[in-house]
């Protein structure tokens, strides 16, 4: 699976875009759970992007004036008393030949290497996430070197976002990151169909959870790409609802917002179904609004629109369906202008999606909204919330609905990555109806 060439084609591209600028990235630190132990180790997604590097205490250093060296990857040095607690590392010579490095350097010289790389540079690119470490040391260093070089004309301008490059490369999606992004939408495609089946009253939310999050790592996948939320009745209306302890009653709507990370890349799927397995009637009001809209939403995603034209249909055929089942009242352009919506719809309609799942590139550009290229992948999530405390018809308190798919922009349209899971109302049905 692992192909070198993939990382060597997009640091190309950085090369090409970097001029006399450098790249300056650090790998993601370890974190700590509690005490001594640490989180599973998760790799910063801009330095896996430019370097497949996968393990902790990385760093890396590309540099367009260094004709001998260009790419230069510094990793911890073998350690044999280490390497029984956290296994084998590559030497110096096999991470050269794996990663197609032009040369690897123990993690110890980076500091030195990064004060001589922006000696010749004209500007520093660096990863600016959450390693606050990294970024105060790399502003030291900047403003260490001009002073440095001061009088020689020399020295970087100053320190700016690797992002600048490479998250607009990101939202581009390669053939190597579709293949990965399908099989995730695949897998978690497949779980979403099992917690609808397994669900029944008096289970527990955890429990649906538990379905789902198993088959992510059962097919290989590194666990769910972001906090799965199982929320039922009244819970489906929390946004970001993650404690999944309660337990599910007849007659509750449930809304399951989880996906697996395989291979680095997310999917992100939402479902909502009837813990019962048949919708009521003001269940089924609700969520042929909502699936009405995120139909649309689909088939108008194509090359040439812009993400706010999908966001702007989506809540124009939102707002017409409330008034149509008497959630909301007034006109239609009226309840848009007021936000009058508010209540019930609250977020947008999608996000872009990849290493991250709430993915990195512009929404906007030159102050215009995007427009929509093949290679561009992204959610459709229309939702609609009516939580207990509303003041809404009391047949439709305590009901949840979003729908979420992931969707791939084509020459011709579009690619629905995750349509394997049902969504009809009468496929939802039919599903938790059989054995
Ligand atoms: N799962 C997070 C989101 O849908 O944005
Ligand atoms: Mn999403
Ligand atoms: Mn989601």
């Amino acid at each position: 699976m692992f192909d070198k060439n993939v990382y060597s084609v997009r640091r190309n591209k950085l090369i090409k875009a970097l001029g006399r600028g450098v790249a300056i990235l650090k790998g993601a630190p370890e974190q700590i759970r509690t005490n001594d132990t640490e989180y599973p180790y998760r790799q910063d997604s801009d330095f896996f992007y430019l370097t497949g590097y996968n393990e902790p205490g990385a760093a890396c250093i590309i540099n367009p004036n260094d004709k001998d060296n260009p790419f230069t990857l510094f990793v911890l040095p073998q350690d044999p008393k280490k390497e029984v607690w956290t296994g084998w590392r590559l030497s110096f010579e096999e991470t050269v030949n794996t990663f197609g490095a032009d040369q690897a350097l123990d993690i110890a010289e980076f500091g030195k290497k990064t004060l001589e790389a922006m000696k010749t540079a004209s500007k520093v690119f660096t990863n600016l996430n959450h390693d606050k470490e990294h970024q105060h040391n790399m502003l030291d260093m900047v403003g260490q070197v001009r002073k440095e070089v001061q009088r020689t004309g020399g020295g970087p301008e100053g320190l700016e976002s690797i992002g600048s490059i490479v998250h607009g490369m990101r939202l581009l999606k390669d053939d190597h990151e579709l293949k990965l992004m399908q099989k995730a939408s695949d897998i978690s495609a497949e779980a979403h169909s099992l917690a609808m089946k397994a669900c029944s009253p008096g289970m527990y939310e955890y429990q649906l959870q538990a379905v789902l999050e198993s088959h992510f790592v059962h097919e290989g996948g590194a666990g769910p790409a972001y906090t799965s939320i199982v929320g039922a009745g009244d819970n489906a209306t929390v946004l970001h609802y993650i404690k999944n302890r309660d337990q599910i009653k007849d007659g509750d709507m449930i809304l399951i917002d989880a996906a697996a990370e395989y291979e680095m890349y997310a999917s992100d799927i939402t479902r909502s179904f009837p813990a019962n397995g048949k919708f009521s009637d003001a269940q089924k009001a609700i969520y042929s609004v909502v699936l009405k809209a995120q139909k649309a939403v689909i088939e108008a995603s194509k090359p040439g629109v812009t993400f706010q034209e999908l966001h702007d249909l989506d809540l124009r055929l939102l707002v017409e369906g409330m008034i149509d089942i008497g959630l909301l009242s007034g006109d239609v352009d009226e309840v848009i202008q007021n936000e009058s919506y508010q209540p019930y719809f609250m977020h947008k309609t999608g996000h872009w999606l990849g290493l991250d799942v709430h993915d990195m590139g512009n929404y906007m550009v030159e102050g215009k909204s995007i427009v929509l290229e093949p290679g561009m992948v992204f959610t459709i999530e229309p939702g609609i919330y009516v939580n207990s405390k509303s003041d809404a018809p009391e047949k439709f308190r305590g009901i949840g609905i979003r729908i979420e798919d992931d969707i791939l922009i084509t020459k011709s349209g579009n690619k629905n990555l995750t349509e394997a899971v049902p969504k009809e109302i009468s496929e939802i049905e039919a599903l938790m109806a059989s054995e």
